[in-house]
């Protein structure tokens, strides 16, 4: 067991999309500190591994089939949740959907279905969680991604999604501030065996290229993005709010990606 300096002993912390990659990490990174997971993903099976793995970190865990897409499963989940381990202290947004096509590659569902889960899914799970969220106190952090401020090829539902999710995290900062809630973006680099990596470089070149662009010279790692989710969470971060904080080895510092090798590969592997 990894050992942390933050104590999350007792403390709730609901996930959004938790039941795997980043943000399943940020919930381990949370068990291992103490902290009781509730966590919502589509994928009956998915929550129950999590919820298992989890447990058998020595926490309390708990776990529902929900979609961030219907508003009223989003509620019945926090419901369950906040009756099972009472008031919310840490509020962890973090489902999300991409895959690599250009503008004209796209139908209006296509680039509807990526705003619907990450823009509206990111709305409905903060929307509802509200009277559940721990006041004063509780933490919301939204997991971004540098898409939301670089124009990124083949990635245009996520470029708009993920921007209106820093904008959702900058009012939200603003209006529930007040109640003594704070609300931050972490936004990821490059996370190393995560679906959302394996999609935009699917091959091992594309990969490589990508660990190439890191100034860090490496790609991130789950634990990267937990600690940082720790930190805003815990006191050290008790005066950070409305704020877009990149994780990302300093990937965001240099400029426009384009995806054309990893999008043609795809498109060869699943069309
Ligand atoms: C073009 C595509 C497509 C593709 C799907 N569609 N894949 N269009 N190219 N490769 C279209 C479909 O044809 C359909 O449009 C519409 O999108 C909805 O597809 P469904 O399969 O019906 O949607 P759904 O079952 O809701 O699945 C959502 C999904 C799927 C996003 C398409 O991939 C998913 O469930 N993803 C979750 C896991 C994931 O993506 N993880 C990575 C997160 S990383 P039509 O018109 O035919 O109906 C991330 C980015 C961060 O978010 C950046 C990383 C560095
Ligand atoms: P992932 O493992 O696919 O995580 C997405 C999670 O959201 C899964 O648990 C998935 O589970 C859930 N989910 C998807 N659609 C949902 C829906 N409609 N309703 C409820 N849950 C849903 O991918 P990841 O790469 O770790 O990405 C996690 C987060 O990090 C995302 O917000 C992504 O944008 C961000 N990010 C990732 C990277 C990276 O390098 N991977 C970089 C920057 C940002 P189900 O399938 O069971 O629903």
């Amino acid at each position: 067991m990894t050992t942390t300096p933050f104590d999350f002993t007792g403390r709730h912390v609901f996930v959004a999309g938790g039941s795997s990659g980043i943000n399943f990490g940020i919930a381990q990174g949370f068990a291992r500190a103490g902290a009781r997971i509730s966590l919502i993903s589509r994928s009956q099976d998915k929550v129950d591994a999590a919820v298992e793995q989890l447990k058998a970190l020595g926490t309390d865990a708990f776990g529902l089939a929900a979609d961030v897409r219907q508003p009223d499963a989003v509620k019945t989940a926090v419901e369950a949740a906040a009756e099972r381990f009472g008031p919310i202290d840490v509020l962890v947004s973090g489902a999300a959907g991409n895959f690599l096509a250009s503008v004209l590659d796209m139908s209006p569902n296509a680039f509807k279905t990526v705003v619907d889960i990450d823009l509206m899914g990111s709305f409905h799970v903060a929307r509802m969680a509200h009277p559940h969220l721990r006041q004063p106190g509780a933490c919301v952090i939204q997991i971004s991604a540098s898409q939301a401020f670089t124009p990124t090829p083949f990635q245009a539902h996520v470029c708009a999604a993920k921007a209106g999710v820093d904008m959702l995290t900058q009012v939200l900062a603003m209006e529930w501030g007040p109640q003594g809630i704070r609300v931050n973006s972490i936004v990821p680099g490059p996370i190393a065996d995560t679906e959302g990596l394996k999609r935009l470089a699917p091959t091992e070149e594309t990969l490589n290229a990508m660990a190439q662009r890191v100034p860090l010279k490496r790609l991130g790692r789950t634990e990267d993005i937990a600690r940082m989710a720790m930190l805003l969470a815990s006191d050290w971060g008790s005066y950070i709010t409305g704020a877009i904080i990149p994780v990302d080895g300093g990937l965001g510092l240099t400029g426009p990606r384009d995806f054309t090798a990893a999008a043609a590969a795809s498109r060869r592997e699943t069309r």
